[in-house]
């Protein structure tokens, strides 16, 4: 509901007007985008492939509940760097763990490759001697790598490209793992990779092992993806290998690179802005519409053009200078305008006051909630396009989904935004009973990175046990 007033001067009205009809995607547009995007998870299935990569991740079941075994975790996010130490104890779904967290400074994003190895293999290091003190045999570890990454093997990640901000130079089409090992081997810390798993795997195969009904797994955080268990018959790139057709192989989407090429997102000068000046330009152009990285971005974008270049011309007569700063803005910042509780928007006048040395007048203050519900809106009904898309693909009527991220957890109204626009594009009847769950129901993951991560480890070698080594390139690293 539009929260601006009748009052608020014409112009102003106008900008409100034409923003809407930038960013509201209606039922139809929205089932257009589902279908269209069915129709690219199987393309990225197929030997040709398409722009979505639908990376298989070598994880061939889900878990029992009946894993055992001291794993540790190591999950290398965009904020922070988490290591695990994880016990899957006898006890059915039942697991300790202990945690520690490690600041990813800014400058290891774009900086140089082996900077971030070691200093990668400093935190485990450190890490193992805080928890472990003598190792005498070599610890099996789940590295959470959330990039897109080819794997022939679960023991391999040949970086297809670097996503959310990270741009190092000589990785992309490098498998990631030797660079990795090199490093710890040089420390000398005890450590094998037993399996490279991707956030969203992590998130379904954690969330699996507590509820069975849970089919997929999502991130909607700084990036956003999706994965969920394919039958081997139904991926023709892997026709080559002769699996059994209804052998299972979770599937990493990648699915923020949807519609690279431009055929049905409804893109705003705005996005295509965001994409130009980014380091991929061109790559993951349904993320670059969805993700928190760029939420605050779009919203920062349309500030500055309002004032720049419109006739409303907002802010007249102050300094913006704060405001020109790219990525000045987080998601964060967009979910504490949509949470203001204030009629008259007095969070957000000091907000922007704080912030950005910027006082809107209380039109403008209007234009600006109206401007960061229209981006978390647009954001919400298209992640759960991603989602019926999947459900569309797999003939899912009911199913769980195992979510997790930022922006899931936290930003205003997300949750209901996208079980509304499921609703619609799954043309659910009305719920009789508003307690009651919806066919398909996007949930709070359990925690993908590390239990998720240790729960593959413990798959991977249970799979080795069993001498399935389909996908492992490294068995001798196992015994
Ligand atoms: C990455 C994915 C990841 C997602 C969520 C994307 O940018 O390409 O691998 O799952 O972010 O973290």
């Amino acid at each position: 509901m539009a929260v601006y007033s009748r009052s608020a001067p014409k112009d102003l009205l106008d900008e409100i007007k034409h923003l809407e009809e930038l960013f509201a995607i209606d039922t139809t547009k929205l089932k257009e985008i589902t279908h269209h995007f069915a129709d690219e998870l199987t393309k990225g299935l197929s030997v040709h492939g398409g722009s979505i990569p639908m990376n298989p991740t070598w994880v061939m079941s889900k878990p029992t509940g009946h894993e055992t075994g001291e794993y540790l975790t190591l999950d290398m996010g965009g904020t922070n760097l988490r290591v695990c130490q994880v016990t899957l104890t006898e006890q059915k779904s039942e697991f300790d763990i202990i945690q520690s967290k490690f600041r990813m400074r800014e400058e290891l994003k774009t900086g140089v490759a082996e900077e971030l190895w070691e200093y990668i293999a400093d935190c485990l290091q450190q890490f193992i001697k805080t928890y472990h003190g003598d190792v005498t045999n070599k610890i099996p570890l789940g590295f959470t790598f959330s990039y897109p990454a080819t794997q022939n093997y679960i023991d391999e990640g040949i970086l297809q490209r670097w996503t959310k901000g990270f741009d190092i130079a000589g990785v992309e089409g490098h498998d990631v793992v030797p660079m990795f090992e090199a490093a710890l081997s040089q420390r000398g810390v005890p450590v094998k990779l037993t399996a490279l798993v991707n956030d969203t795997t992590g998130a379904l195969v954690a969330s699996a092992y507590a509820d069975p009904k849970v089919k997929i797994g999502c991130i909607f955080g700084t990036g956003c993806n999706a994965a969920y268990i394919e039958d081997c018959g139904s991926i023709p790139k892997l026709a080559h290998l002769n699996l059994a057709p209804d052998t299972h192989m979770v599937i990493n989407c990648e699915w923020g690179a949807f519609d690279n090429e431009g055929k049905v997102l409804p893109r705003t000068p705005y996005d295509i802005s965001i994409d130009k000046g980014s380091p991929r330009p061109g790559q993951q152009a349904f993320e670059k519409m969805v993700a928190g990285l760029y939420l605050g971005e779009i919203f920062r974008l349309i500030m500055v053009d309002l004032h720049d270049n419109h006739d409303a011309y907002i802010f007249a007569g102050q300094d913006i200078s704060e405001l020109r700063k790219p990525y000045s803005l987080d998601s964060a910042f967009l979910a504490a305008i949509e949470e203001d509780p204030s009629k008259n928007l007095s969070n957000t006048l000091e907000l922007f006051q704080t912030d950005l040395n910027i006082s809107p007048n209380a039109p403008e203050l209007r234009l600006i909630r109206r401007t960061a519900e229209l981006i978390g809106t647009r954001a919400a009904r298209l992640s759960a396009c991603g989602v019926a898309a999947i459900s569309i693909k797999k003939g899912y009527a009911t199913c769980h989904v195992g979510a997790d991220g930022s922006v899931f957890q936290k930003y205003p109204h997300f949750k209901a935004r996208g079980a509304q626009a499921l609703r619609e594009i799954l043309d659910w009847p009305e719920k009789e009973d508003p307690g009651e769950e919806d066919p398909i129901e996007i949930l709070p993951a359990e925690d993908g990175s590390g239990v998720g991560a240790a729960l593959v480890a413990a798959l991977t070698l249970q799979r080795i046990r069993d001498g399935n080594m389909h996908g492992i390139l490294h068995p001798e690293n196992f015994n």
